[in-house]
């Protein structure tokens, strides 16, 4: 199946292949409300689990509730060794997004996932922004918590400093790091080196840039070469550039993602990576 060729990443003891899926879109426009056809949404999500892809990414914010609600409709009674992350720590008042860190919060929302995704245990919870107005530490003894009770299979961070990993570190066992990071924003270099040292999966959010990397004149020049598309260069160069690295590309499209998916099979030149960058 074309996304194995990507090969594996561990998240903790479990182990899924490095092109998964980010269910973000699959809501309605501005991450608010049903997509404007559910059936088609089902079909994509299924069309993913076709192609290989056996780790799915979504949030309690994704809608709200609308991203876990169609995956479960969509897939449940999962099939044996699909990964789940979900996430918590956003809440959508006025279709914005604002932190809320307070355990109590989080307390409600993995319990509210659970439910959702009609899981026992999440395998992967990711808390989903650090939130200013609560201590670090008080967030993360929440989720472990939770691990503790069984709720929480493995706990993963996002939106993370590399001193906030460390400080997470040294409490828990994180499995996963899930911030913004592609070819044209590499900010979070230092976050990945450090979980490329740990064995943690650094999950790049934005993998396409949100379709902005898809216009930068390298990555064109790169894709005529292979005669593939941007999308495919864009996420190949990430697959080459850490082992740890799992990228989620979301899409409404199942041309699109059939496209993102063949990228897994994409062996970049030590030409192209230097072309790219
Ligand atoms: N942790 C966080 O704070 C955070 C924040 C943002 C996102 N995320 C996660 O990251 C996942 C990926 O992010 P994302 O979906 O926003 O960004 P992305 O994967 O970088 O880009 C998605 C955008 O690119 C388009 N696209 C996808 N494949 C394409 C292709 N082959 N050719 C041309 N255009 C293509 C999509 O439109 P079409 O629908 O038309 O294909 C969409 O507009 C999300 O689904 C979510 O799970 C996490």
């Amino acid at each position: 199946m074309p996304a194995q060729a990507a090969g594996t990443v561990r998240l903790g003891d479990l182990v899924v292949q490095r092109m998964g899926f980010g269910a973000m879109r699959v809501t309605g426009a501005g991450v608010w409300g049903p997509p404007r056809d559910r059936e088609a949404a089902k079909r994509l999500l299924r069309r993913a689990l076709e192609l290989g892809v056996n780790f799915l990414d979504t949030a309690d914010s994704y809608g709200p509730d609308v991203s876990e609600e169609t995956i479960a409709e969509a897939l449940h009674p999962y099939p044996q060794g699909l990964v789940i992350g979900t996430k918590g720590g956003f809440t959508r008042p006025g279709r914005s997004w604002r932190a809320d860190g307070r355990p109590e919060h989080l307390r409600a929302a993995i319990d509210g996932s659970l439910e959702r995704l009609r899981l026992a245990r999440i395998d992967l919870y990711q808390f989903h922004t650090p939130d200013a107005r609560v201590p670090f530490a008080e967030s993360i003894g929440a989720l472990a918590e939770a691990q503790r009770a069984g709720k929480i299979r493995h706990i993963g961070l996002s939106n993370v400093s590399l001193a906030q990993l460390e400080e997470a570190r040294r409490m828990v066992s994180v499995v996963s790091v899930q911030n913004e990071y592609n070819l044209g924003d590499r900010a979070s270099e230092d976050v990945l080196a450090a979980c490329a040292r740990h064995g943690i999966a650094f999950i790049p959010w934005y993998p396409l840039g949100a379709g902005s990397v898809l216009r930068s004149a390298k990555v064109k020049r790169v894709a005529m070469r292979h005669g593939a598309t941007p999308a495919q260069i864009a996420l190949a160069w990430l697959l080459a550039h850490s082992p740890v690295m799992l990228p989620i590309p979301g899409t409404g499209s199942i041309a699109h993602l059939e496209e993102n998916v063949g990228a897994a099979a994409l062996r970049l030149s030590a030409e192209d990576l230097a072309a790219l960058g």
